[in-house]
């Protein structure tokens, strides 16, 4: 399952996603100097936002297309997936904002993450948790259920719950300072249809034109019930946010 990426799609209706950065921003309290490593960092935007608190950050994200528009907002970014990170006692902080769910072998990058902080150095993110984007993933599955021909549905998404992820910390030998989870809902200015685009093309990757346009109407069909809240698209949005240190 691959998920592509295209910059300023995402950056003309997916916006948001930085926009809803602050809490978790506030969490890590960059520091004058700090080395800070972001994690999944796409287009730069929140990576910026660190830098010009004082801190000089580094970016890596799979996505090639994010990575250039992350440098050209003149930041020092490389193309690099979260599950082979290759870095050893580098950074006082990791950070990570609504990407750690895209990498579903958590255990690797737990260990690619503690490898790349310095004793005592932070991780400190947030990600879609437990019940994150609930009634679009019943509703995805249920169109695929009733498509034989589109195959098997696999969920692209890892949304632990806190005690999940609480331990999973735990073994890779963390302190554990706060975790939580936030039900977000989160209004969708450019509509579902566009949600749907840029965020489930890995899911639809290999359904023909008819059968995609197929997948895009069933879901929404089944999920405005739910999400289409007067007379705006809401999606059904729970973080994980938390904050730990390397022990
Ligand atoms: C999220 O930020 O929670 C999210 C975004 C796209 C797909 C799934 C989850």
């Amino acid at each position: 399952m691959s998920q592509a990426w295209n910059a300023s799609q995402y950056i003309n209706h997916a916006s948001f996603v930085a926009e809803h950065g602050s809490p978790v921003l506030d969490l890590l309290n960059p520091k004058l100097g700090e080395r800070i490593l972001d994690l999944g960092c796409g287009d730069g935007a929140l990576t910026q936002d660190i830098e010009q608190m004082g801190a000089s950050v580094h970016g890596v994200d799979s996505s090639e297309s994010m990575i250039e528009a992350a440098q050209k907002r003149g930041l020092s970014a490389e193309v690099m997936s979260g599950d082979s990170l290759s870095f050893h006692n580098e950074f006082d902080a990791v950070f990570s904002n609504a990407a750690l769910h895209w990498m579903i072998n958590e255990e690797s990058v737990l260990s690619g993450v503690s490898n790349a902080l310095k004793p005592n150095g932070r991780f400190v993110g947030e990600f879609g948790g437990q019940g994150n984007v609930g009634a679009l993933v019943n509703a995805m599955t249920k169109v695929f259920e009733s498509h034989a021909e589109f195959g098997e549905f696999v969920n692209p998404w890892y949304f632990p719950s806190v005690e999940e992820y609480k331990q999973k910390l735990q073994d890779h030998g963390f302190h554990i300072h706060y975790i939580e989870l936030i039900p977000r809902p989160t209004p969708l200015e450019s509509g579902i249809g566009e949600w749907l685009k840029i965020f489930s093309n890995g899911i639809t990757k290999n359904l023909n034109p008819k059968q995609n346009d197929q997948f895009l109407n069933e879901v929404e069909y089944l999920v405005k019930p739910h999400l289409f809240i007067e007379g705006q698209w809401v999606a059904d949005y729970v973080r994980l946010r938390f904050s730990a240190q390397k022990v």
